[in-house]
């Protein structure tokens, strides 16, 4: 065929490859130190007591398991799901849940029910890759709303609320990672979270909040995570969760919580998309967390992340010139590092590639390309040795990008 591409979509058409996948193959180098992938501690994945699970499971009831499954998600899925928000204080019954594979199908799933061309969505500036491109895809504006080390700022919300009313603009929901967001590592002050849904209740709009992270605080209390949903007295917040970054992302489990009325609408897109999730990975996850491994799994994590967080932070102080600024995590994978004016972290990436270190350029997570200064530099996936030399080499790359070779 001549000219296959005259066959798409317009949605087809304007696909574009996420900046981190691009990534991947630079990374895929020897001798490169990758701090662009969002990839948790391979080292840690529990393959020991996923394999166990999945045997006893499947000689216990193989010919269930591995059966389709209901789309709303299997009984041992939705406790699971459960168990996970019951810690984070969220009381939610059955209905009120969707399994899906992994929290990204979340996103897809809420903005295809929700979403027209042209609806509004508020967001953090910056915010995740991921949802960037499923919001693209849909047609809505994007209007992003700034943050400071307190997460995002409750006064700039009511403005960009008032300014889209004004306009005559409908909003639809505030996209929100409420804990160690991806990609600055900032969370939403606890003082704050009552004042965002107050705010989203005066202009009347839906709050997704996207919650893979909030497990992996480095310290207590477990009070500072509390979502958004926890505090949601009519019905406000849809919640996203995902068992990727605490069990593994190849797995593909995740899960949504909202009213009945809304779950019965996701559960009807999905059933369209891919019929259901894994009935045995689903019983593998309430395996793991009804017999007390996945806590204790999660303690450990919790060590290993917070580890390598204080010793990218180290390195940072050690090597990185003045003028050059990033976020102190206190959790979660990654850090928002900002570069002086006038440098471009999409500029300097070609020199830090010849070094042999990569990250990701801020403008992939910012709906209006206003981070050309900033990258997310993560350390979740390597250790703390190789964080050092990699954040030598970025401070290298750096300094020479300022004219003042170290
Ligand atoms: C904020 C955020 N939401 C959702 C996801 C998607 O995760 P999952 O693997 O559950 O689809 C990620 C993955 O990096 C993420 O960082």
């Amino acid at each position: 065929m001549k000219d296959i591409t005259s066959k798409l979509s317009l949605v087809g058409k304007n696909l574009q490859g996420s900046e981190i996948r691009r990534l991947f193959e630079v990374s895929m180098q020897p001798n490169v130190i990758s701090f662009a992938g969002g990839m948790p501690d391979p080292d840690s994945f529990p393959a020991q007591q996923v394999a166990e699970a999945y045997f006893e499971l499947l000689s216990e009831r193989g010919e269930l398991l591995l059966q389709y499954g209901p789309s709303r998600g299997t009984a041992e899925g939705v406790q699971a799901a459960g168990y996970l928000m019951s810690r984070h204080g969220i009381r939610v019954s059955g209905e009120e849940i969707l399994i899906t594979n992994g929290g990204q199908q979340g996103i897809n799933i809420v903005t295809q029910v929700l979403i027209d061309p042209g609806d509004v969505i508020l967001m953090e500036n910056p915010t995740f890759v991921g949802a960037l491109g499923v919001f693209r895809n849909a047609r809505a504006k994007l209007v992003g709303i700034p943050m400071d080390s307190e997460g995002l700022m409750p006064a700039k919300l009511e403005k960009a609320a008032q300014d889209c009313m004004n306009r005559g603009e409908k909003i639809k929901f505030l996209y929100i990672i409420t804990n160690f967001q991806n990609p600055t590592g900032l969370s939403l002050a606890p003082e704050r979270r009552p004042e965002i849904l107050q705010i989203a209740r005066k202009y009347d709009f839906l709050v997704l909040e996207d919650d893979p992270y909030g497990e992996l605080f480095f310290k207590g209390p477990r009070d500072r995570v509390r979502p958004l949903k926890a505090l949601d007295t009519d019905s406000r917040v849809i919640y996203a969760g995902s068992f990727s970054k605490i069990i593994s992302p190849g797995i593909r489990l995740g899960w949504l919580a909202s009213t009945p009325q809304l779950i019965e609408r996701f559960d009807m897109a999905r059933q369209m998309m891919d019929v259901c999730t894994n009935p045995l990975i689903q019983a593998m996850a309430d395996r793991l967390c009804s017999s007390g491994f996945l806590d204790r799994h999660i303690g450990n994590l919790r060590g290993i992340y917070a580890g390598r967080c204080e010793a990218m932070l180290a390195a940072l102080k050690e090597s990185m010139p003045g003028g050059v600024t990033w976020t102190k995590p206190e959790g979660g994978f990654y850090i928002w590092l900002t570069l002086p004016g006038p440098l471009s972290a999409l500029k300097m990436l070609p020199k830090a590639i010849e070094q042999k270190v990569v990250y990701v350029i801020g403008n992939a997570s910012s709906p209006d390309q206003s981070a050309d200064a900033s990258m997310r530099i993560s350390f979740c996936h390597e250790d703390e040795k190789t964080i050092e030399e990699g954040i030598t080499r970025l401070a290298r790359t750096i300094h020479s990008m300022m004219g003042k070779s170290k």
